[in-house]
């Protein structure tokens, strides 16, 4: 048995622990808290997150950031969390990547340009992780799943999207990455072209199109996201839906990427990996 490397043994062979290493191992097991910087504090996502960090045994919040604030408040911070602006969030990721703090953002408007100017800001820090995500909510990010699976079997697929008037961005970053997914999946199994007869249309009728996915936005009132992905074949239509009711659902998501992204440097897209689903199979 070798004391040295076994500290509990030691301390019990040379008659005890001094006061002051017990005094810093205390101060070790609260530094051992996760320490998050949240950007975005003040906004409806920034606020729930706040909350459900607050309430982790095993995080602390050094910072909250809004509009405004100096980010060099979050300079201590392991993990930084963004729920801001599709027009700022860039920044936000560029400065968490060259001050090594890694980043799980929420923030929607990731076009694959921006992916690859976030992977190429990774590559100079390879120590670095980040993971954005365009859903945090499980349910949602098993609804993208099964509407991978399904769209091969079906010669249609559309899907609809609804959300809350403040929403800046359209379609959100949900149907977009559900959509790419979809067409990836069918050009996998070789499915042609989905079946379109429109020759004459009013501007926007048929949705914007992504990957030849026709994508329709609805913003209303009294919503907070929604999704369906409808599929069609010869007599007969798969509806896959979610329906977040309340910001709280996608508040697992977050906390479960928090813990992840420590131990996965680079650049990760989408939930899937944190979940351990295999994307768009
Ligand atoms: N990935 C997901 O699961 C998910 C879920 C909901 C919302 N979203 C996205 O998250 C983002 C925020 O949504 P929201 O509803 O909370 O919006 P919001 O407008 O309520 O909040 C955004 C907050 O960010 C702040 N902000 C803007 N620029 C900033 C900056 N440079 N630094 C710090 N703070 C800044 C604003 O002042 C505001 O308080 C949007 O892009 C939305 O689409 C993603």
């Amino acid at each position: 048995m070798d004391p040295v490397n076994r500290p509990e043994e030691a301390w019990r062979l040379w008659g005890g622990r001094p006061a002051a290493v017990e005094r810093d191992e205390a101060e070790d097991l609260v530094r051992a808290k996760m320490r998050i910087v949240v950007f975005g504090a003040n906004g409806r996502m920034g606020a729930e997150v706040c909350q459900a960090v607050g309430g982790q045994a095993d995080c602390e919040i050094v910072a909250g950031i809004d509009l405004g604030d100096p980010r060099e408040a979050g300079l201590s911070a392991d993990v930084a969390i963004d729920f801001t602006h599709p027009d700022t969030v860039m920044d936000n990721i560029a400065w968490c990547v060259d001050h090594g703090i890694n980043a799980v953002v929420g923030t929607s408007g990731f076009t694959p340009e921006r992916l690859e100017r976030v992977r190429s800001m990774v590559g100079e820090n390879p120590r670095v992780g980040v993971l954005i995500a365009p859903n945090f909510s499980i349910g949602a990010v098993l609804m993208m799943h099964f509407a991978a699976q399904a769209a091969p079997y079906f010669d249609s697929v559309e899907i609809i999207e609804a959300h809350h008037t403040a929403k800046a961005d359209a379609p959100s970053g949900t149907a977009a990455a559900t959509a790419r997914l979809v067409a990836e999946a069918r050009s996998r199994a070789g499915a042609g072209p989905v079946p379109d007869a429109t020759t004459h249309e009013t501007p926007g009728a048929r949705g914007a199109e992504i990957d030849g996915i026709r994508v329709h936005s609805l913003r209303l009132p009294g919503l907070i996201a929604q999704q369906e992905v409808r599929l069609g074949s010869a007599g007969e239509t798969l509806t896959i839906s979610d329906d977040s009711r309340s910001r709280a659902s996608f508040m697992p998501g977050v906390l479960q990427a928090v813990r992840w992204i420590g131990s996965h440097p680079g650049l990760t897209v989408g939930l899937e990996p944190v979940l351990g689903l295999s994307q768009g199979r």
